[in-house]
């Protein structure tokens, strides 16, 4: 079997045997990371580059690992630096850098679409690091191995997503992947951050936190993107946290046992108060993890590797 797709844009297209298979294929190179030399011969000879047209931390080093760690020779394009500043379009300064021969773009880019319509334009293999409030595929898919290895399978798994559900991107691409997987998916947050149309995806709309707690297996919680807010959008952030934030005493009361996921950047005391952050009930740092081998799986399918010949591809020496 083989992964057939030219470009990652986000998990509305993929195929659950599709997902299966890149999280299948990130098993083996999880091993890589923990290795005293990190590195592989898998992708020696590929030029990737990382075109962050928005401020990340752990996409963009993690797609940098997973590059580096797979030999690719990769270059980060710092766009304050570019020629973007002085009016370049994006396509024109992904077919300039496409005239030096390269082999993969993975770009995160603030307007929804972007990668999709750079892929339609250039010939190398476009990656989706995140667009607008589209998708953010390798997110959803990282949330999804995490979930998979601590519950042992995603089928029947019931994970709700809390917090500002309009602007996330990372909403998007878990609804779609968990769905196809065989979860059950619900939102919970503020009624002027949830879309009412989400329930025509097949999700279930929580009013209460309480209800979360008492019903989900795993909960993600979201960052408040107020950078994204035209208005308020809710009272004030102390409202919010009394409302819809994740603290010990509600897990506490919840009485079970409720995984917490939360893809970052964290905003403590607004989403999510420390003591969970660092608790015992979450995955945060995990899911970090996960990131580098799950964009090493991408990296891997769409430059033309097997998912049979993953884990002899792991196990090759520099
Ligand atoms: N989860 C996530 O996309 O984080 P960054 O914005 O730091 O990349």
């Amino acid at each position: 079997m083989q992964f057939k797709r030219k470009h990652l844009l986000g998990l509305e297209e993929l195929t659950a045997e599709e997902i299966r298979m890149i999280l299948d294929t990130a098993v083996p190179f999880k091993e890589i990371s923990e290795r005293q030399i990190k590195k592989v011969p898998v992708l020696r000879g590929k030029t990737i580059v990382n075109l962050f047209f928005e401020p990340s931390t752990r996409t963009r080093t993690s797609f940098e690992f997973a590059e580096k760690r797979l030999s690719a020779d990769t270059i980060n394009v710092s766009i304050a630096q570019s020629s973007v500043v002085k009016g370049e379009t994006l396509v024109d300064t992904a077919r300039n850098l496409e005239a030096m021969r390269i082999d993969m773009v993975v770009i995160r880019h603030s307007a929804s679409g972007a990668p999709a319509f750079l892929s339609e334009r250039i010939d190398s293999n476009v990656i989706n690091a995140g667009d607008g409030w589209h998708e953010h595929p390798t997110q959803g898919l990282l949330d999804m191995l995490t979930l998979r290895d601590h519950f042992g399978k995603l089928e029947g798994l019931k994970v709700v997503i809390i917090g500002d559900i309009l602007h996330s991107r990372v909403a998007r691409s878990n609804i779609w992947g968990l769905k196809k997987m065989g979860a059950k998916v619900g939102v919970c947050g503020p009624p002027t951050l949830v879309p009412r149309q989400i329930s025509d995806l097949g999700v279930q709309i929580y009013s209460r936190v309480e209800d979360v707690l008492s019903e989900a297996d795993a909960i993600n919680v979201l960052r408040i993107q107020l950078e994204r807010m035209q208005s308020n959008m809710f009272p004030s952030l102390a409202e919010y946290n009394k409302l819809y934030g994740i603290s010990n005493k509600r897990l506490e009361q919840a009485g079970r046992d409720v995984l917490i996921l939360h893809p970052g950047p964290m905003n403590r005391g607004v989403e999510i108060d420390s003591n969970v952050a660092d608790g015992e009930h979450q995955v945060i740092l995990r899911q970090v993890t996960n990131g580098v081998a799950v964009r090493m799986a991408v990296l891997f399918l769409l430059a033309g590797g097997k998912p049979a010949s993953a884990a002899q591809a792991a196990s090759m020496l520099e």
